[in-house]
C-alpha cells in the first residue's frame, strides 16, 4: 500500500490537506492512516516488517509456505489470482508458485507501485500473464479480458483488513465478493488477539522504527501542507484498546504546543493525541463473523503453533433462503 505518487496529483494533495485540517480540528483528533504511506513511510513500513517484535509478516509467510499447497489442492490450478493491493515481493510468489494461475491481476490505486512490483514479479514468473488494474478496490472493478472467464482466487494478506473499522472492513469484503463473483475463493490473512505484552512492542519497537513511521506524518504535513509542527515536542504512542480489540497508534504532545498548518493555528495540551492508525486483532469467531457478514464462508482456517495469526480460505457462497 502506498500513495507515493500523491505528490504528482493535485486531487490527492488537496485530499491530504482536507483530511489533515479536518482531523486536527476534530475532537478526538484523528488523521486517516492512508497518509502514513508516502515514499518515506512506505519504506519505513517495509523496515517494520523485518523487526524482531513485529511478528505478523514472518508468521504469515510461514503459514503461506506451509499451506498454499493445500490451497492449490482445494482450488485446483489455472485460476485468475486477484490481489487487492500490489503484490509484496515476498508473499505473492509463495501463492503463485503453489496455485500456478493462468493470470495474475494485482489491483492498486497507485500506478507507480503497480509498475514497480510487477517488474520484480515478471522476472521471477516470465511465463505468467500479469494484468494489472489501477483502481480503488473499494469501488466496482472491471476484471481484465484475460481474467473474465476464469475461476478466481482473491488474495488479501498482511491483516490489512485490521486497519479498517469493522463497518468499513465489511464494506470492503462485500465489494471484493462483487468484484470476484459468486463461487470465487478468498485467501485472507488476519491477525489474532494475544497478550498486550506481545502486541504493544510490535507497534512500539525498541529500535524506534514504528515511532519514525508514525512521526514521519509530522514531516509530511510540514512539507506538503506548509506547517511548523515541532516534531521534538511529540512522541509516538501505541495503545491497546481492549473494548475495540485494536492497537491504536497516536501522536502525543509532550508539552503544551502551538503550531500552524495550512494557515490555520492549533493548540494541543500535554498528553493530547492525534489518532493515526487502528490495527484490529481478531478472535477466531470474530474472523468468521466478519467474513460471513460480507457473504464469505470460511472453508479452511490455518494458524501457527502459537495461534498468533490466521490464514483463512473462504468461498463466496450463494445467498440462501434462511430461517
Ligand atoms: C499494514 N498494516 C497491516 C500494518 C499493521 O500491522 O496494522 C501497519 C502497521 N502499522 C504499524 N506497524 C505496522
Amino acid at each position: 500500500m502506498t500513495d507515493s505518487d500523491a505528490g504528482t496529483t493535485g486531487a490527492l494533495d488537496s485530499a491530504f490537506r482536507a483530511d489533515v485540517l479536518r482531523g486536527l480540528q476534530s475532537h478526538p483528533r484523528a488523521i486517516p492512516a492512508r497518509w502514513l504511506y508516502d515514499h518515506a513511510g512506505s519504506g519505513l513500513f517495509e523496515d517494520i516488517t523485518d523487526l524482531p517484535e513485529y511478528y505478523p509478516t514472518r508468521t504469515e509467510r510461514g503459514l503461506l509456505e506451509a499451506h498454499c499447497p493445500e490451497v492449490a489442492e482445494i482450488a485446483g490450478t489455472g485460476h485468475a489470482v486477484v490481489e487487492f493491493g500490489s503484490g509484496s515481493s515476498v508473499k505473492t510468489p509463495i501463492l503463485l508458485r503453489a496455485v500456478k494461475p493462468a493470470v495474475y491481476v494485482p489491483i492498486d490505486i497507485s500506478g507507480e507501485f503497480l509498475r514497480e512490483s510487477n517488474a520484480v514479479l515478471a522476472k521471477d514468473f516470465p511465463d505468467l500473464d500479469i494484468s494489472p488494474v489501477e483502481a480503488d478496490f473499494m469501488h466496482p472493478v472491471e476484471m481484465p479480458e484475460a481474467a473474465q472467464k476464469l475461476p478466481r482466487i482473491g488474495f488479501f494478506p498482511g491483516s490489512t483488513i485490521g486497519n479498517m473499522v469493522p463497518r468499513t472492513g465489511v464494506d470492503l469484503l462485500r465489494r471484493m465478493r462483487e468484484n470476484l463473483g459468486e463461487g470465487a475463493l478468498l485467501l485472507i490473512g488476519m491477525d489474532r488477539v494475544k497478550d498486550e505484552e506481545i502486541l504493544v512492542p510490535a507497534y512500539d519497537d525498541s529500535a524506534g522504527v514504528t515511532a519514525d513511521f508514525n512521526l514521519n506524518l509530522i514531516d509530511r504535513i510540514n512539507r506538503e501542507i506548509g506547517g511548523d509542527m515541532p516534531r521534538e515536542k511529540f512522541r509516538h504512542r501505541a495503545v491497546w484498546n481492549a473494548s475495540h480489540s485494536r492497537i491504536e497508534m497516536h501522536i502525543e504532545a509532550l508539552e503544551p504546543v502551538d503550531f500552524t498548518v495550512g494557515g490555520e493555528r492549533f493548540h494541543m495540551e500535554a498528553g493530547e493525541t492525534i489518532h493515526t492508525e487502528n490495527s484490529h486483532k481478531f478472535a477466531p469467531r470474530d474472523q468468521r463473523l466478519l467474513l460471513r457478514a460480507a457473504g464469505w464462508e470460511p472453508i479452511r482456517e490455518w494458524t501457527d503453533e502459537k495461534g498468533w495469526f490466521s490464514l483463512i480460505l473462504a468461498e463466496a457462497t450463494p445467498q440462501r433462503f434462511a430461517p
